[in-house]
């Protein structure tokens, strides 16, 4: 027992009780990985995580934190290192080992981990789990990248789970929960992993605190987030490859631009309190740890000769929304040559990485819309979303040409918009009846906007003004990718409600993508 469990009382009791029911919730849904000897204050209330996979290593992750939603940002830890011992296995007991070691929890970092873990196997899967205060963490299942050089023939099958903006409060995680039963190799979270607004009363599941400015308050909320036991379950299940939107930081940001009632100054001194909870709480290497208001995210992981994944920044780099952001008829703004999406050293990057890249698969994980999106206004104008790819039209096409100059099977991964989209990507960022040289699918909402509908004529009308757009559902769900040398198939994961919990799970449409031949084929 350590000094923690004799020094405090009932409201550790309570937390307690609460892990014990949501461990009963995770014994129903992953049998294989509930594994835990509670018997007091336990420090693994946030669950394990693991991330950014190499061919040999990947970034294990946990936060000690008996008392997670601690209004202080500490978790009801002391103010003092601990030591925290990590294992890792290659069987789901976690008895073989492979690898262990110890490693400091730090007061300064919220009490996380990061444990960097290298000269593993590559493409095979491990298993994980932490020690600390007398407690062991439940075991988490990982992999790591297969290895580069056996050409398209070595290059095997991976699956890939794709998710964005999940609002606590508007629902429940139950699209997590369905991604972790299917058992991706890599989990892409496309950003929006937790809203900064204010907790509402009437929602569907409501807390009470301020919106996020200060480092306390980005802390609690995703504790707040990372108590849910879905999420958690998705996390002990594959590791992630993270990248942040908007509402990790504030609505709509841009570069040094806050959304309203901030100056530059107090508007980066909040951007890197959010940015410093952000790493405490991701499976994300050192690399990417913040230095003050800046952090280096965008970063490529290459999932051996199958796929090339580069996970790019839209916000940190970028100039502000043209044309009063929001949906707004065209202006010349979005149109500026000079205009940057992911600033001149971010585009050098990709560019570099673009041009040496033989992977069969060249992915793009990031955020906003990329290709075409035209939103028709009610007085009959056509409007575009200036927060999107849309209002940087310039910045798109150098992306597209970096992709054209020699062929490559291009798949952008995008999130944000709370729907479900296929798209075709054309020349130069050109028209629908330029040639097709890639292709983006957009991931619906987690939860963010709620249950949403099946109303079959606002698609319709939607399809019907965007014909490089093939598909869209406004229902919340996640994307699933099938992945081999010579096909990208993406099944369109939905659930019917979010407002209720124990959701089913749907396939609305599955579109085929052919290596060497762009465009969408649709399966059902
Ligand atoms: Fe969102």
């Amino acid at each position: 027992m350590s000094e923690l469990l004799d020094a405090r009382g009932r409201t550790r009791r309570t937390l307690i009780l609460t892990g014990a029911a949501a461990m009963a919730g995770w014994a129903g849904r992953a049998p294989a990985l509930a594994m835990r000897d509670v018997s007091g204050a336990d420090p693994f209330t946030l669950g394990v995580a693991s991330g950014d996979p190499h061919a040999d290593g990947v970034v294990l992750w946990t936060r000690l934190a008996p008392q997670p939603l601690a209004a202080d940002g500490f978790g009801g830890m002391p103010a003092r290192r601990v030591q925290v011992r990590w294992t890792l296995a290659t069987d789901e007991a976690c008895t073989k080992v492979a690898r262990t070691g110890d490693v400091s929890a730090d007061p300064a970092a919220a009490h996380s981990v990061h444990v960097e873990v290298r000269g593993l196997t590559p493409g095979r899967e491990y298993f994980y789990r932490f020690e600390a205060m007398g407690h062991r963490s439940r075991i988490g299942r990982t992999r790591t990248a297969p290895g580069l050089g056996g050409g398209a023939a070595a290059a095997g099958p991976a699956r890939f789970g794709v998710v964005s903006c999940a609002r606590y409060e508007s629902g429940y995680f139950t699209a997590y929960g369905h991604l972790a039963a299917e058992r991706p190799d890599l989990v892409l979270h496309l950003g929006d992993y937790v809203y900064e607004y204010a907790g509402t009363p009437k929602s569907v599941r409501p807390f009470e605190a301020p919106e996020t400015t200060t480092l306390a308050g980005y802390r609690d909320r995703y504790a707040l987030y990372r108590t849910d036991p879905d999420l958690q379950t998705l996390h002990a299940t594959a590791p992630f490859a993270v990248v942040w939107d908007d509402h990790e930081v504030d609505n709509n940001w841009a570069g040094e631009v806050p959304e309203d009632g901030q100056t530059r100054e107090q508007f980066l001194a909040r951007r890197a309190v959010a940015f410093q909870a952000y790493y405490e709480m991701m499976p994300l290497r050192g690399v990417a740890r913040p230095a003050g208001s800046s952090a280096r995210l965008y970063r490529q992981i290459a999932w051996g000769d199958l796929a090339s994944i580069c996970m790019l920044d839209t916000r940190q780099f970028r100039d502000d929304q043209p044309c009063g952001d929001g949906n707004k008829p065209a202006c010349e703004a979005r149109l500026d040559q000079a205009r940057q999406m992911l600033g001149p050293v971010q585009e050098g990057w990709l560019r570099e990485r673009a041009a040496r890249s033989r992977a069969i698969w060249d992915v793009l994980g990031q955020q906003v819309f990329f290709g075409e999106l035209v939103r028709p206004l009610p007085d009959g104008r056509d409007a575009l979303p200036m927060d999107s790819w849309n209002g940087y039209v310039a910045a798109r096409g150098r992306v597209l040409d970096m992709y054209t100059a020699r062929p490559h099977n291009l798949v952008v991964l995008t999130g944000d918009v709370h729907r479900h989209f296929a798209g075709t990507l054309h020349a130069g960022g050109g028209p629908a009846d330029a040639p097709v040289v890639g292709t983006e699918f957009v991931a619906t909402s987690v939860t963010s906007a709620g249950d949403g509908s099946d109303d079959g004529a606002a698609v319709q009308a939607l399809l019907g003004r965007n014909p490089n757009l093939r598909f869209s559902a406004d229902r919340r769900g996640y994307l699933l990718a099938d992945i081999t040398p010579s096909t990208w198939t993406t099944h369109f994961r939905t659930v019917p409600w979010v407002t209720r919990a124990a959701a089913p799970v749907q396939t609305r449409a599955s579109f085929v993508v052919e290596a060497g031949r762009p465009g969408l084929n649709r399966l059902s």
